[in-house]
């Protein structure tokens, strides 16, 4: 079918677990997608951000059960009290957050299935192996360990438990084949290129059938045609990217979202994202997103940071010290996305230090309060262009084209990074430049020299006020201010494509020094810096 011209760029987060409070483990994809969807909102695209809340299956319900409550008032509480708060502490601007347990979504994923089922890809049989609650899978031998003589999982180092019921399957091995012409014909559906060669390997061993129901608990969605069972949490899950957008109730809201432009996953739930979900929308005739994209985990110990193993560190803990925006920024930048990290506050507090405050914040104040101090507070009209400055109008118009495609390609820490590096390269320019030195000299030319200067380097920032809003949105709206911007309109209003152009600041706009746009940290209690 072909794609409405209107659709919008959707990208998704995977749906969180409700078993405990977020992690900086599951924000990180929220954030970066949130860079993401920001960057692509200021090329003047429409987009839809979606995240939201998996609240089916025995993992939550252990955790309501081990809490004294019902999983949905478990849900309810922690949604509403922990799920929705973190996007605020963490600054994202999603679009939407969908729960499982909405009625609309249930509905859908009841129709759904019936609709596979009266198609013949739904059968009757009987499970019998090895179930992770922790990950809410169907192992398969390969995917074991021995951890003191008992199968567990590679993830969760806990035992498997043995399943063995009568359950609905889902013939995917039918689409076997077509899943490997999908990822040769079209090779970024799944990135990065190890993510994708993993999935291509998983496939050609030879795909089983899929257990879609549980009988042996009741906390899902019921099998439209067999009320004793429930679906099997992860195929009412991955259906939320579908319903969340308007499928089988609008149409028309749904042509301008589907399919997906990516969805944003761990590597943990790779394959569900690669195999089974493909598979399932296949069998439904429905298009495929067009990329899964893997990224890495935040470990500690070298292992992935994680809630049940109370590894995991809150999201405000960090923002209450650094603030959100520096929270985006090192997590954004210092983790090659696609490849595991870790975070540790003596980096973070380094990198607070010598990135933010001594690099951006520094240079900010500086420009601000050298326009004060030798012009008033008025910039000044550039006289022409020495080779300095034309040196930095080159390394701006490339920066924007660097960071650009490193969007493309989903290498947010590149696209940060090349951001980074222009505020060292603005930075470098004032300092060999001089301007304190040049402002002895009164006479026209020195003044002419050091407007000169000074205006290279506030129109340099104004495009990083631009090129780091997706990244920092707070502090790039106060640099905005402080630079008189204003006079080009809203910061949001700013195309990334634009920015590169020099000399769109105007003169005479009244730059103001204001606060430090990074302060000093306080010493965190009890965490040396
Ligand atoms: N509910 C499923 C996803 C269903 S999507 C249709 C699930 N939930 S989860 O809460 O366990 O994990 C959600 C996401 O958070 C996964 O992509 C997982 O990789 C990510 N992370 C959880 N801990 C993480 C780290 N320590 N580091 C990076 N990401 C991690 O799986």
């Amino acid at each position: 079918m072909p794609e409405s011209p209107d659709k919008a760029y959707y990208v998704t987060t995977p749906i969180y677990y409700v078993t405990a409070a977020p992690s900086i483990g599951s924000a990180y994809t929220t954030v970066v997608g949130d860079v993401l969807t920001r960057w692509h909102r200021q090329r003047g695209e429409r987009v839809w951000y979606l995240t939201g809340t998996d609240e089916h299956g025995q993992k939550v319900m252990r955790a309501a059960e081990a809490n004294g409550q019902t999983p949905q008032a478990w849900t309810d509480h922690l949604v509403e009290t922990a799920w929705k708060p973190v996007l605020s502490t963490i600054d994202v601007a999603n679009d939407q957050f969908v729960r499982t347990t909405d009625a609309d979504h249930t509905e859908r994923v009841q129709e759904f299935w019936r609709c596979l089922q009266e198609g013949g890809d739904v059968y009757e049989g009987r499970y019998e192996g090895p179930y992770c609650v922790g990950c809410e899978e169907f192992k398969l031998p390969a995917d074991l360990v021995t951890v003191g003589g008992v199968d567990s999982c590679s993830i969760h180092g806990t035992a498997v438990e043995m399943v063995s019921e009568a359950n609905y399957f889902f013939s995917m091995s039918r689409y076997a084949d077509k899943l490997l012409e999908l990822y040769e014909t079209r090779p970024g559906f799944v990135q990065p290129e190890s993510a994708r060669n993993e999935v291509i390997a998983f496939v050609k061993q030879g795909l089983e059938d899929l257990s879609i129901s549980r009988s042996t608990f009741d906390w899902g969605i019921k099998v439209p045609w067999d009320e004793s069972q429930v679906l099997y949490v992860w195929i009412d899950a991955l259906l939320n990217y579908v319903t969340a957008a308007g499928y089988g109730t609008d149409p028309e809201r749904f042509a301008g979202l589907w399919p997906a432009d990516v969805h944003l996953v761990g590597k943990d739930i790779l394959r569900f994202h690669a195999v089974i979900w493909p598979a399932m929308l296949m069998a439904a005739g429905l298009d495929v997103p067009h990329q899964v994209f893997a990224h890495g985990w935040l470990l500690v110990g070298g292992e992935k940071m994680s809630k049940s193993k109370a590894t995991a560190i809150a999201p405000e803990v960090i923002t209450d010290h650094f603030g959100s925006d520096a929270y985006r920024y090192y997590f954004a930048k210092t983790i090659a996305f696609g490849s595991d990290g870790s975070f540790s506050w003596e980096h973070m507090s380094a990198v607070y230090t010598s990135e933010l405050a001594n690099g951006l914040g520094n240079l900010a104040s500086r420009v601000t309060a050298m326009v004060g101090k030798y012009f008033d507070g008025q910039l000044p009209a550039p006289a022409a262009d020495g080779p300095a400055e034309k040196a930095l109008a080159e390394t701006l118009a490339a920066t924007v084209e660097r960071a650009d495609a490193a969007i493309d390609r989903l290498a947010i820490h590149e696209a940060v990074t090349a951001v980074s590096d222009l505020i060292s390269d603005i930075n470098g320019y004032v300092t060999e430049q001089e301007p304190w030195q040049v402002a002895k000299d009164t006479s026209e030319e020195g003044r002419a020299r050091l407007a000169s200067i000074l205006y290279a380097a506030a129109d340099s920032l104004r495009a990083v006020a631009v090129l780091h809003n997706p990244v920092m949105p707070k502090t790039c709206a106060t640099l905005w201010a402080a630079l008189g911007a204003d006079a080009l309109g809203a910061l949001v209003a700013q195309r990334v494509q634009e920015t590169g152009q020099w000399g769109q600041l105007p003169a005479g706009v009244t730059l103001t020094k204001g606060q430090s746009l990074f302060p000093r940290l306080e010493a965190a209690e009890g965490v040396a810096e």
